[in-house]
Formats: C-alpha cells, structure tokens, sequence
C-alpha cells in the first residue's frame, strides 16, 4: 500500500505521478464543483487537465489563477472544439447536464458526468438517444463509491467477506444552508431526491442490483421552508428487489448534525456471513471478523491529504482523482465500468419512483416500468 505525505503543501502539492506517457486530456464545464475535478486530474496518472469553461468571470479568474496551466473559455463551443480534450466532465446545475452530455457525445468526446445524470425523463431519453446515435461512453461521477471506507466495503464484498447480502441500510444526512445561499437552482430547479439523496439511493442500487419497487415519504423542514424549498428535503424509503431483499434509506438535509454518533454518509451492508458499515466524513470502514469480532479500520489521518487536500471534510479530491483514474483505465482497455450510463439511467428511474412516491404519501412505485418507459 503506498503511505500519503502528511503535510499538505497547496493545491499541486500532492505528488504528481508522470509515469503514463500520454495522459488523456480532461476539459470541464460548470467550475465550482468542477474546480475540484480540475485540480483532482493532477492527482492521477492517466487524466491530465486541458481546459475549463464557465459563464461566470470571476469563477473563470479565479479556477484560471489556480491552474495557470489550463485554458479558460466562456463558450462550451470552444472547449469541445478543442482535439487535445479527449474527456468532458460535467460540472453544471443538474438541469443542464443533458444539454452538455449530448453536445459532448455529439463532439466525439467521452463523458464524466457528476450525479445525478439528469432529473427528468425527456432528458434521459435524449441522453440515451445520443449515446446510441454517437457510440460514446459516460461515467456518472459517483463520488461516495470512490471514497476510501467505501472502496474497502466494496472489495470486501466482492471477495465474499459478508456473504450474501440480504438487507442494505443507507443514508445521508447533512444541513444544508450554506448550498441554499450559493446555489440558488436546488431551491426550485431540481429535488432533494436527486440532489443528496442521489448518493444513498446509488450505494443501494450498487448492492442489490435492480430495484423493483419503492414506497417512500417525504418532509420539509424548517430549514427547507425558510428558503421556499420546492421539494421535500426529507425522506424515508424503502425498496425491494424482484427476489425480496430489502434496501432502506433515509436522507434529511435540514438536520442539525450529530457526527460522532451518525456520520453524514453511511452504508451497512447485512449479510449472511457479516455485516460491515463504511462512513463518511470520517473514513472508517467497520466489520465483523470470521470469528465475530468487530473491526474498525480508520484511515483518515493516513488518506486525509489525498481526499481532503487539508480543506474542509468533503472538498471531494480523492474520490474524484479514483474516479478519472477509473474511467480512462476503461476507456484504453475496453473494459466495461460502473455506474455507466444505462445503469446511471436506471438509477435515475430509481430516484424518480422515490420522488412520486413520496408525493403520493407512500404509494409503492414500479421502478422497472418506469425503467422500460425511458428506454423505449
Ligand atoms: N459529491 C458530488 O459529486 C457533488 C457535490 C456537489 C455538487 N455536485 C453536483 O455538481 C453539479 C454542480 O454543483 P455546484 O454545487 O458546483 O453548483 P453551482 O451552481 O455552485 O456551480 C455551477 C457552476 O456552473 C456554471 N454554469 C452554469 N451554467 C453554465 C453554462 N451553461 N456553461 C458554463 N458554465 C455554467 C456556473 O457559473 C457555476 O460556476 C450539480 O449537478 C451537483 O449536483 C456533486
């Protein structure tokens, strides 16, 4: 296993690794979340950053004044114009993504899109359309399955260590004001369910595969109120796969939080071997041994740097870097990767039949017809 320096030393500080030869170029549109996929290609071996674009002036002046080296344009034309960006990653407000994806694939270009893909149905079709029309690949920037804990849960299940697993419980929790007061388009633009809760109900989709049917409630809080949210920003779901297992999540973004006893993003698996749970902020990955004894493996002091860049818990750098990584592996080998776009899609229809059940007071919803409904 390779040790992080401790010390974080500024934003290119984390050692660059120049072994790939021909590292693929990475433009993104939409650069606040975007900056931090910008700095995060420097991170890995295969994704190098070329160019950034964004209306904003100032976002332009001061992402550009971080990387000196990086081309800055207003016009999205100009950046997929460009023959050294081979991958687009989009960064936008999630009512833009289909526009953005669409114009990529149309452009030649392999796509990273950050969750949620899109939030409607006319443009998961076009998206799909597209990519049949087009034959190019897209990534859903999945950021929570890239994180560390999450990474170990995940290999460990994969070897078998918990069995079979029969019940996922999933949640992610956060107070969400200071994104009320710099993005003001999740106000009225998009749905809670596709915004924080996109991360838990991925996890879920990860685990039990494709969900048949959910039943969800939903709740404003305070905090949603006070901002004139549209949607619930509270919600309890549950789904069931087609052969009965059980998946459970919840999801509060008005909540005071409480993060030595719940952290903001967890996932336990039950299993008929073990149980294990991965957290995050904090980076633990806890199980149950063969023998019954419990572990926790704790890693933040030994990856902080490399996921946090020394910033505030959840600036996003590592999962990011894991992901580019990831998708240009992909990308020169041919190998399939996950969440790619069918199942981003699928998930979407997931997140759908979570939002018009809860708007029905819990009315179960058919995920799979709506599933067939986007794809005919
Ligand atoms: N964990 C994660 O992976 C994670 C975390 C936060 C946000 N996100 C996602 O990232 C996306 C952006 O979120 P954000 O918080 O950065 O939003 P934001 O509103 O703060 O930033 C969006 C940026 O896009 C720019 N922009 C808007 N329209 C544009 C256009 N047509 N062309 C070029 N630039 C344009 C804006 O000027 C702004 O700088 C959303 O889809 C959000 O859900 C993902």
């Amino acid at each position: 296993m390779s040790h992080f320096p401790r010390v974080a030393r500024g934003v290119h500080s984390y050692p660059r690794d120049d072994s790939d030869p021909a590292p693929l170029g990475l433009g993104v549109v939409g650069l606040h979340e975007g900056r931090t996929a910008l700095l995060a290609a420097y991170r890995t071996r295969s994704v190098r950053p070329v160019a950034g674009c964004d209306l904003d002036p100032a976002t332009r002046a001061e992402v550009g004044a971080e990387v000196p080296d990086v081309a800055m344009t207003a016009s999205y034309a100009e950046l997929l114009a460009r023959d050294d960006v081979r991958i687009v990653g989009v960064y936008t407000p999630d009512h833009l993504h289909a526009e953005h994806i669409v114009a990529a694939f149309e452009a030649g270009k392999d796509v990273v899109c950050t969750k949620p893909i899109v939030n409607d149905f006319a443009a998961a079709r076009s998206v799909l359309a597209a990519a049949r029309r087009t034959g190019r690949r897209l990534l859903v920037g999945q950021s929570t399955r890239f994180f560390e804990s999450f990474r170990r849960q995940r290999a460990a299940f994969e070897r078998g260590e918990v069995g079979d697993v029969e019940v996922v419980e999933a949640h992610y929790t956060h107070r969400m004001d200071w994104y009320y007061d710099r993005a003001p388009w999740i106000v009225d633009g998009t749905d809670w369910v596709y915004l924080g809760l996109s991360h838990p109900l991925d996890l879920l989709r990860w685990y039990l595969g494709p969900i048949a049917t959910v039943s969800a409630v939903g709740a404003r809080s305070a905090l949603a109120r006070a901002h004139g949210c549209a949607s619930y920003d509270i919600y309890s779901v549950n789904a069931t796969t087609a052969d009965g297992r059980i998946g459970r999540v919840f999801g509060h973004y008005g909540t005071h939080e409480l993060p030595r006893a719940r952290n903001s993003i967890e996932c336990v698996l039950y299993g008929s071997d073990g149980t294990s749970m991965a957290q995050y902020h904090d980076m633990r990955y806890l199980h149950t041994a063969p023998d019954g004894t419990e572990v926790v493996e704790d890693m933040l002091y030994e990856y902080r740097h490399y996921h946090f860049n020394n910033e505030v818990h959840g600036m996003h750098y590592g999962e990011f870097a894991n992901y580019l990584q990831y998708f240009a592996d992909a990308l020169r080998s041919g190998a399939a990767h996950s969440p790619d776009l069918v199942e981003g899609i699928e998930t979407f229809c997931l997140m759908e039949a979570v939002r018009r059940s809860a708007l029905t007071g819990g009315a179960p919803v058919d995920v799979v017809s709506l599933v067939e409904q986007v794809s005919s």
